[in-house]
């Protein structure tokens, strides 16, 4: 599946290796991120899966990948799968060298919460931790997500208590172990009809060690020639203003005007955002057939199966013009320095736990959490009905020009139509 590295190169990137500096650790004050100098961080990420499992393993490529994504800016990465096994020093070193963070799902294909199937058990804590355990070494892990749109549906959310259970335990493994409290969150789909309830569940009630530390959000709203209004990231906005932790977009770059401006980032990274808001991530950086790569390592190909859906996965990446100098020029001018840590007292509290909804929220206020091991069984917990079912799945396809000021299961629309490309989704 790898090109092969010269000797030539693996050599020189050996020594560019044995050159790393410090990178400043992140912690959470209130709802912002800080890196120990006191500063706060903004993220400027970019989604990086060249391969489903793990794409940390091959210090060659993230050497490689890390030089370019500096000069583009970024200073995050997130990876949706990685295996608590093999050696990503290599990896983690190489992004740190460029001053890149990086976000890690603690999850598996295997080991995932699932909403079809909902339970949380040992074997799946057993796994989270181990990826915990592995990333929590490296200085630049910024922080890990307990899973990525476990709930993609409007009549999903039974599974929420499971998400807040499986923060709990890990939580608990985290500090009982001592080991560096590593920012532990939640990435969602977009789905109007949860929104805000399943943003302020997961930090809602009066116990922290069942809350997430911090809240993510994939959010295609904005496309093409669109607006903080147009597009509803004032409305997103206004529903995170007393948010108590840090909350970013976690997936943005809607692709269907071309070429992306990637224009958004001027709201996210500038005044009207920057209070509330801690940055973006921008879907993605290997060009895949769903389209949304700022570079590529090479044209798509029909030659070898060996080659996941024919796009090579490693390699020299090659900017995709214009939307890689886009996005370049857009962060250049974005440098939003927020607040000191010192300077900073935070005043929201946790929201109260949300009311089941009519339309789509079920869990009502604060119910109690899963045990370990427990299986969700329909009927045995709240209320409200299952009406919302429908809506996510016809979903709007992601916006016009126009925009809208709300898009209903736009991520589902996304999965519908790069289902078994983009399978990590
Ligand atoms: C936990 O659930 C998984 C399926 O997600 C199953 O394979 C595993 O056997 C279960 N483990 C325990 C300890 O029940
Ligand atoms: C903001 O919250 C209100 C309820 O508190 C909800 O009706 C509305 O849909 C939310 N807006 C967005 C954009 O999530
Ligand atoms: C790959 O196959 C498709 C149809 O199967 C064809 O249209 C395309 O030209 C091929 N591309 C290459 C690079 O061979
Ligand atoms: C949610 O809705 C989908 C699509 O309508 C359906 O297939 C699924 O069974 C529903 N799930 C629940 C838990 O009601």
């Amino acid at each position: 599946m790898f090109f092969r590295v010269s000797s030539a190169r693996a050599l020189i990137v050996g020594l560019a290796v044995t050159t790393v500096s410090a990178i400043s650790q992140i912690s959470i004050k209130g709802s912002k991120f800080f890196t120990d100098d006191g500063n706060q961080f903004y993220i400027k990420g970019v989604a990086y899966q060249l391969t489903p499992h793990d794409p940390l393993l091959d210090t060659n490529q993230c050497t490689v990948d890390a030089s370019l994504m500096h000069e583009l800016g970024a200073n995050a990465i997130r990876v949706y799968h990685v295996g608590p096994t093999g050696d990503h020093k290599g990896c983690m070193d190489a992004f740190a060298a460029k001053g890149i963070y990086v976000f890690a799902d603690l999850d598996t294909f295997n080991t995932q919460i699932n909403q079809d199937d909902v339970h949380w058990n040992q074997s799946q804590l057993t796994a989270f931790t181990k990826v915990l355990d592995e990333f929590v070494q490296f200085d630049n892990t910024a922080g890990v997500f307990i899973g990525n749109e476990v709930i993609t549906m409007a009549n999903g959310s039974d599974a929420a208590p499971y998400i807040k259970a499986a923060v709990r335990d890990v939580k608990s493994y985290r500090d009982s172990k001592k080991i560096r409290k590593v920012p532990i969150g939640y990435s969602a789909a977009d789905i109007a009809e949860l929104r805000p309830m399943l943003q302020n569940y997961l930090v809602c009630g009066t116990d922290p060690s069942e809350s997430i530390d911090f809240f993510a959000l994939n959010a295609y709203e904005w496309c093409g020639s669109s607006s903080y209004t147009v597009s509803g990231y004032d409305q997103l906005t206004k529903n995170v203003t007393g948010y108590p932790v840090p909350i970013f977009f976690s997936e943005t770059g809607c692709n269907t005007n071309r070429p992306r401006d990637f224009a958004d980032q001027s709201a996210i990274l500038g005044d009207q955002m920057d209070s509330y808001w801690s940055g973006a991530i921008i879907y993605e950086w290997i060009e895949e057939a769903n389209d949304y790569g700022l570079i590529q390592y090479g044209d798509r190909t029909n030659s070898s199966e060996s080659i996941l859906d024919g796009y090579p996965r490693s390699g020299t990446p090659t900017p995709i013009s214009p939307d890689f100098n886009n996005l370049k020029s857009q962060w250049a001018t974005l440098s939003p320095t927020g607040v000191k840590e010192s300077a900073y007292s935070p005043t929201n509290s946790p929201p109260p736990c949300p009311s089941s909804t009519h339309d789509g929220w079920r869990i009502n206020g604060d119910v109690s959490l899963p045990t370990l091991g427990q299986t969700y069984t329909a009927g045995a917990t709240p209320t409200g009905t299952a009406t919302g079912s429908a809506a996510s799945a016809t979903a709007t396809k992601k916006g016009t020009a126009s925009g809208r000021k709300e898009i209903t299961g736009m991520t589902i629309g996304l999965v519908g139509v790069m289902f078994g490309f983009m399978w990590w989704l």
